[in-house]
């Protein structure tokens, strides 16, 4: 099952007063697969996250979503079909976590609609799926850094939307809790169709997880493709500057990484 949206990029060209951040990008999201982003820091992930769910208009080129500009769709129209956790958001002061996750419904609510069945089902939903139904009466701002991250996934998943795009959803979990979260997002995608993108830094957890990896490198696009292909140590070195070996991880069959700092070269036994 899949939902069909389709999200792309053309000629994009992003950036932030006089210097250009993203530069005249192509790409096409594939729809119902999960697309992990992945870049050295600076590179323009977050921007171009960002642009993609209409919050930073281009300074040229496109983002179209189902054949049509998203900076020129109402807001709460493009956030009933695409949700966006951004790298850090910020809650409301006092804010406790059942209140945020039910902001998440807001795109569906009209002015005056009254809070509904379905509202109560997917906010109970989404605080199910990232284990934080103990904390829903606890303010967000005493919660760890962890905590908070599951409980800002938890509003995304409250929205519903066939897209979502989410900037670094791992940051501050612990390693059994990107798991899974990644498994989470896994399921959503294989349930409900929902496509995903992500950016994530771990490159074994993208190239594990992700159907398609996009590398972006100084705002361009230096490969696009399954993790098979884009995951190298040639692509690992342009992007990152960073010299690695790949070999095949034994627990899932895809690419892993593994780095060469400069204490520790490659051993080979033969
Ligand atoms: N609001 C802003 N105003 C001015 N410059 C910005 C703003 N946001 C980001 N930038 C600049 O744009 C460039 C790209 O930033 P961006 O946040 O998109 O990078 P990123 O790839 O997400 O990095 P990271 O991996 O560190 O999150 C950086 O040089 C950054 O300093
Ligand atoms: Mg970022």
């Amino acid at each position: 099952m899949t939902t069909d949206h389709s999200l792309l990029v053309e000629e994009l060209t992003l950036g932030y007063k006089d210097r250009v951040v993203i530069d005249s990008l192509d790409l096409a999201v594939p729809p119902g697969l999960i697309t992990a982003i992945v870049g050295a820091n600076a590179c323009g992930k977050s921007t171009l996250l960002r642009s993609m769910s209409r919050l930073l208009a281009p300074r040229s080129g496109h983002v179209l979503l189902d054949g049509k500009e998203v900076h020129r769709l109402p807001s709460k129209e493009v956030a009933r079909t695409l949700g966006l956790l951004p790298q850090s958001p910020i809650a409301p002061e006092g804010i406790t976590v059942g209140d945020l996750v039910g902001r998440g419904r807001h795109p569906h609510k009209r002015a005056l609609s009254r809070w509904n069945k379905e509202d109560d089902e997917a906010v109970a939903a989404a605080l199910e799926a990232t284990r934080t139904v103990d904390l829903a009466d606890r303010p967000v701002d005493e919660l760890s850094g962890g905590q908070r991250q599951r409980v800002w996934i938890a509003m995304a998943l409250a929205q519903r939307t066939d897209l979502l795009l989410l900037d670094e959803p791992t940051t501050f979990l612990d390693v059994t809790h990107q798991v899974e979260v990644l498994d989470l997002l896994t399921d959503l995608n294989r349930s409900l169709g929902t496509t995903i993108v992500l950016v994530l830094h771990d490159l074994n957890l993208a190239a594990r997880y992700a159907d398609h990896l996009i590398a972006l490198a100084s705002g361009r696009l230096h490969a696009a493709g399954p993790p098979e292909q884009v995951l190298t140590p040639e692509t690992v070195l342009a992007v990152f500057g960073l010299r690695c070996e790949v070999i095949t991880d034994p627990t899932s069959g895809k690419p892993l990484m593994l780095p060469i700092g400069r204490h520790h070269n490659a051993v080979r036994a033969d």
